[in-house]
């Protein structure tokens, strides 16, 4: 018996963009027709590097949601947030494999000399470290230090964000799109903090006025 049968539903959700990706590849290995256009190697870049976007983002609204409309979903969050690491690993490896043939030289050159292939390379480091640490033993022995890391989401969203806008060639709207949206989920994120430091500090003036009550 599936205890959490949304689950899967989730993992094949996730996983459907690569499913359909790999087809159309397999297609292309074949000669036979694919939706890949005239530069597969380009377009497979741009489909991975958009779906990790969009993954970094819908990790980052799961807390909101669940906290604004109740939603049951926190639990999904850490899987969400291992799948922008799935398909950033897949545009990586496009760009090292396909794009450049391992060629580690040329490969170097071009991250160090184009800034923005250096932030979406920072991006892509700083959510290594949030994949390995993203098992249940880990979360347990690292306590609050993980929390601590977590928030480095934020930070690489940023640099992701910013890579997606100088890559783009033609139409800026979606960088600036997905630009609105991350400032959104950080303006609720220090609006959260800020209203949870006042609750803290209005009850510690109440426990001292009582405190002040005995006393007298
Ligand atoms: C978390 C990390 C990253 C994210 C979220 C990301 C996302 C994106 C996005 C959204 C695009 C533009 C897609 C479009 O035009 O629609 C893009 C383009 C591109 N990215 Fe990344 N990227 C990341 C890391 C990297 C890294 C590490 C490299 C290689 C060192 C890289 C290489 C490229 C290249 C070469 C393109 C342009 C492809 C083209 O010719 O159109 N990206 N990326």
């Amino acid at each position: 018996m599936i205890k959490d049968f949304k689950r899967p539903i989730l993992h094949l959700i996730c996983l459907a963009p690569s499913l359909w990706l790999f087809h159309q590849m397999w297609l292309w290995y074949n000669f036979a027709p694919h939706s890949l256009t005239a530069n597969p190697i380009e377009y497979i870049t741009d489909f991975t590097g958009d779906w990790t976007v969009r993954f970094l983002l819908i990790s980052l609204s799961v807390t909101p949601l669940a906290k604004i409309f109740k939603f049951k979903i926190l639990k999904y969050r850490r899987a969400i947030g291992l799948y922008a690491f799935y398909y950033a690993s897949l545009h990586f490896l496009n760009y090292m494999v396909l794009d450049y043939f391992f060629d580690w030289t040329l490969i170097l050159e071009d991250i160090f000399k184009r800034p923005a292939l250096t932030f979406g390379m920072i991006g892509f480091t700083l959510l290594i470290p949030l994949a390995i640490t993203s098992t249940k033993s880990i979360i347990k022995k690292m306590g609050k230090n993980w929390i601590k890391l977590h928030r480095l989401v934020y930070v690489l969203t940023i640099f992701a964000i910013v890579h997606n806008y100088m890559m783009v060639k033609a139409d800026v709207l979606i960088p600036i799109i997905h630009a609105s949206i991350l400032t959104v989920l950080l303006g609720y994120r220090v609006f959260s903090y800020k209203s949870k430091k006042s609750k803290r500090s209005n009850k510690q003036l109440s426990g001292d006025r009582k405190h002040e009550a005995i006393v007298s």
